[in-house]
């Protein structure tokens, strides 16, 4: 589908929401010809249309055939639905068909290769929280790329590449395990921050107490791990090779809740893996030993 330099693939929007504006409204600042926007709602397709001085599409035929490449940026449990209804107006003048999701594949356009276009997932690795405030980040994170056909997502790369966004290229059986490291590192560290108000709860502290003692040290900590890496942010009773201080602070620990014992010894053996390539002069032996006790015997 090589007839159209990246620059001027026509590209429209099926979902006009968080992702689908901020996106839009990116491709807009940087030069690329948006058609417009369909919605459930004629209203949020206006909306997002006035914001991005692009064009409202009352039906869905008309904004396929206006565009080469389609976002069907609405709701995970939507996507399905409407590539059912997308297909149907697919026509032999082949389409990048692309949804958002982090967690779904491109498999989700099932019978796509019965037809003239290619599906893809194309996700950004960002936190989109608002319809007109968000595309200001775009450009800072990066999109992952996934299909099942190798070697097709290279219009789709440069499309993104020539608005400032990197770009990262996965086949369909990496999709999990990258989403999973996305959940880890953004909505698992809600869990974490969770488990340790509740730890200082049980001494005593208030909920908000618990929630500012912890904040700074969050946020510091945070920062140190985006600028420097884990290597340099790591401090601590682990990085110490303190045995004693992780052992009985881990049997404390599992005395009050045994669930939260377990994060404990685990994260911290992730942490050792770290100080053990930060010094690897030290003997971490004994630290290793303790960590990897059955809970149940300690
Ligand atoms: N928000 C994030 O942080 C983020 C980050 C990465 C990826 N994503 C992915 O991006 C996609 C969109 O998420 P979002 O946060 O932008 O959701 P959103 O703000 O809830 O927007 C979804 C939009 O889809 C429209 N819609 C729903 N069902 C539809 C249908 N059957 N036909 C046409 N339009 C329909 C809704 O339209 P109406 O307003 O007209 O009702 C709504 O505006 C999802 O796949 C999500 O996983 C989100």
């Amino acid at each position: 589908m090589r007839t159209k330099t990246a620059m001027n693939l026509r590209v429209g929007f099926i979902g006009a929401g968080k992702v689908g504006t901020s996106l839009g409204k990116h491709f807009t600042e940087h030069g690329i010809p948006v058609m417009g926007y369909y919605s459930r709602t004629e209203q949020s397709a206006r909306e997002s249309a006035n914001f991005t001085k692009t064009k409202v599409y009352k039906n869905l035929e008309e904004i396929i055939t206006a565009s080469d490449v389609l976002f069907l940026t609405v709701s995970d449990g939507e996507i399905q639905n409407v590539w059912q209804q997308v297909k149907k107006y697919l026509t032999d003048v082949p389409k990048l068909i692309c949804h958002c999701s982090g967690a779904l594949t491109s498999q989700i356009f099932s019978g796509i290769e019965e037809t003239s276009s290619y599906g893809f997932s194309v996700h950004p690795l960002l936190a989109v929280s608002s319809r007109y405030e968000s595309y200001r980040e775009i450009s800072k994170a990066l999109f992952t790329i996934e299909s099942n056909v190798p070697g097709t997502g290279e219009e789709l790369k440069e499309l993104l590449e020539c608005t400032g966004i990197t770009v990262q290229q996965l086949d369909s059986s990496q999709k999990l395990r990258y989403h999973s490291a996305a959940v880890m590192a953004s909505n698992l560290m809600v869990g974490l921050f969770h488990s340790a108000e509740q730890v200082l709860k049980s001494v005593g502290f208030s909920d908000g107490n618990a929630h500012d003692a912890l904040s700074p040290l969050l946020r510091l900590n945070a920062d140190r791990i985006a600028d420097a890496g884990c290597r340099e942010a790591l401090t601590g009773p682990v990085e110490r090779n303190d045995v004693e201080t992780v052992r009985t602070e881990l049997e404390e620990l599992m005395k009050l809740d045994h669930d939260v014992g377990e994060i404990y010894r685990l994260l911290s053996k992730q942490a050792l893996e770290v100080a053990e390539e930060k010094h690897v002069t030290k003997n971490f032996t004994k630290l290793n030993i303790a960590l990897e006790k059955e809970l149940d015997s300690i």
